[in-house]
């Protein structure tokens, strides 16, 4: 590849957040937004160059990387590790940063200094938090100080206690008036997306003709703007749970479950590692003789792993 063409391909186009706004597809307005999950700078770098528009460091890292059976125990700091860790993997997407449960609840004040936080240390570039009318001030307040916001209606993974567990919403009229009326208040509030979760396709569909901003659905049909899955759900790496609105588009956690089983059986039988991943020792060459001159090579030319920058874990000789 010529220099040219490597700073080419390491071009940024970064995806901006009024960018992303102005995406309002079931409008004729852009394409639709696609969203994945990602907590940690491999996956950022994988999804990011699969070309997704917005990377979601989602608070569900609580289930599906800690191993929590809900959201509800992660905390700001935890949020912060990873938001930096997806930052430093991501080159193009837009990247949002969710706020843990009791981080921006207890006072506008707390709200902002814990979205404060997220964008200053974990770098993120906006930040999500779920709710309707009752968090539209906080919003409110978080845009005008230029902290760009994320909304979140409907199935509200922060409330499992309060909804009776993870349950479809705005089934009747009333319930799904209402959520309607929640999206209404958090766009006009400044969000400049609305995630929509777990609610029937043509509610969302509602919500999406109701405002002026890009909906992003999970569990919400075809007719948003935009659509967001957990990674770990999209690649199958999740065996524990399949909810019915996630679409596997592989099956990983098999896949590994047979790589490692087969590195187990090469250990126990001897046969990895090989020659071809062995190190040779250092020989002393014995070049300048005359002049009692030593020179230490380090005899073979099998060392050499390029260290790139984003590969730079490990010792290469
Ligand atoms: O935490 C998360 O991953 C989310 C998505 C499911 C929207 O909020």
């Amino acid at each position: 590849m010529t220099t040219d063409k490597r700073v080419q391909t390491m071009k940024v186009e970064k995806i901006t957040v009024p960018a992303l706004r102005a995406r309002k597809a079931t409008r004729g307005r852009g394409e639709r937004i696609a969203m994945v999950t990602a907590y940690d700078a491999t996956f950022a770098r994988m999804v990011d160059q699969a070309g997704v528009d917005a990377i979601l460091v989602g608070d569900s890292l609580g289930m599906v990387v800690q191993g929590q059976h809900s959201t509800l125990s992660v905390t700001l700091d935890e949020m912060i590790y990873h938001c930096r860790a997806v930052m430093r993997g991501t080159r193009n997407a837009h990247v949002v940063g969710d706020m843990p449960f009791m981080s921006y609840q207890r006072s506008h004040d707390h709200a902002l200094e814990s979205a404060g936080r997220l964008m200053k240390e974990g770098m993120v570039e906006s930040v999500k938090l779920e709710g309707g009318r009752e968090v539209a001030e906080t919003i409110y307040r978080m845009v005008r100080m230029g902290i760009p916001v994320v909304a979140h209606v409907g199935l509200l993974p922060q409330r499992m206690h309060a909804m009776g567990g993870f349950k479809v919403q705005g089934r009747n009229n009333e319930d799904a008036e209402s959520i309607v009326e929640d999206a209404i208040a958090v766009a006009q509030a400044g969000a400049f997306l609305v995630v929509v979760e777990g609610v029937p396709a043509d509610l969302g569909a509602k919500i999406t003709r109701s405002i002026e901003v890009p909906t992003i659905g999970i569990g919400a049909g075809i007719d948003c703007d935009g659509q967001v899955l957990v990674s770990y759900d999209l690649l199958g790496l999740n065996d524990t749970m399949r909810p019915k609105f996630v679409k596997t588009y592989e099956t990983l956690f098999g896949r590994g479950v047979d790589a490692t089983k087969s590195y187990v059986d090469e250990v126990r039988a001897g046969t990895f590692p090989g020659l071809e991943h062995s190190f040779a020792a250092k020989k002393i060459a014995d070049s300048g003789a005359a002049q009692g001159e030593r020179r230490e090579t380090d005899g073979a030319s099998d060392a050499e792993v390029p260290l790139t920058e984003a590969h730079a874990y490990g010792p290469t000789h």
